[in-house]
């Protein structure tokens, strides 16, 4: 078998959105009398909005109704709404780009697969929409990540098998969503105790493609 597709995840491994939705986060947490630390925000990487906000009910012990979670989820997505719409091309992580286009020209089909539903805005203000071949976002699916549906939908737009696909990704949650799709996955980044991948890359300037093709 012969690699076909790299999916990228967004969020941490194209750009750096980790500190706005920290900023965000921290102030619906301030909203709970509650501060939210880096190393918990930490723990929001890869992790759906919903989902995101219970993780840091429970961390709290803050109990709110259902019409208050919403208006915080609310609240909070216009924050980080208002940090995307100050983002430009230049905060592409450095080597991306040149990646990327080496891939395609050796024939292999790139795609975004991402749990925000914001990536498709996130992707346009970066100038990437010509990019990739297709993109999945948190919106497309029933289930984010680490369920598998983001990753299967992004091969089946592909029309590809999943086992002919690797995952570029900087959470556990990702990590753990492309072992459940029958996808190698690659570790973007420097972090040390995440489970699953196959290989880690610390960054797009030291990525090599022939590396990504011999776990095939
Ligand atoms: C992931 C991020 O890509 O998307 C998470 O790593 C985020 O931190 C999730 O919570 C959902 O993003 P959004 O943009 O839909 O709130
Ligand atoms: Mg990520």
């Amino acid at each position: 078998m012969s690699l076909k597709a790299v999916i990228y995840d967004l969020d941490g491994v194209i750009t750096d959105t980790a500190k706005y939705h920290y900023d965000s986060w921290k102030w619906v947490g301030n909203q709970l009398e509650y501060t939210l630390t880096e190393k918990q925000n930490m723990k929001l990487k890869g992790v759906g909005r919903k989902e995101s906000l219970d993780k840091i009910l429970k961390w709290s012990g803050a109990r709110i109704s259902e019409a208050e979670k919403q208006s915080l989820l609310n609240r909070k997505n216009q924050m980080y709404l208002e940090y995307i719409d100050t983002m430009a091309p230049d905060e592409v992580f450095p080597g991306f780009k040149e990646f990327n286009k080496k891939a395609k020209s050796e024939g292999i089909k790139v795609a975004v697969g991402s749990s925000s539903r914001n990536a498709i805005r996130i992707i346009d203000k970066l100038d990437l929409v010509l990019a990739f071949h297709a993109i999945v976002d948190g919106g497309m699916t029933p289930n984010s990540k680490p369920e598998p549906d983001i990753f299967l939908l992004a091969a089946e737009k592909l029309q590809l098998k999943p086992e002919e696909c690797l995952v570029v990704e900087d959470s556990q949650a990702g990590l753990t969503a492309a072992k459940k799709a029958g996808m190698k996955s690659i570790l973007y980044g420097k972090d040390k105790g995440l489970k699953g991948a196959h290989m880690q890359i610390d960054n797009w300037l030291s990525a090599d493609l022939d590396q990504f093709k011999n776990l095939y």
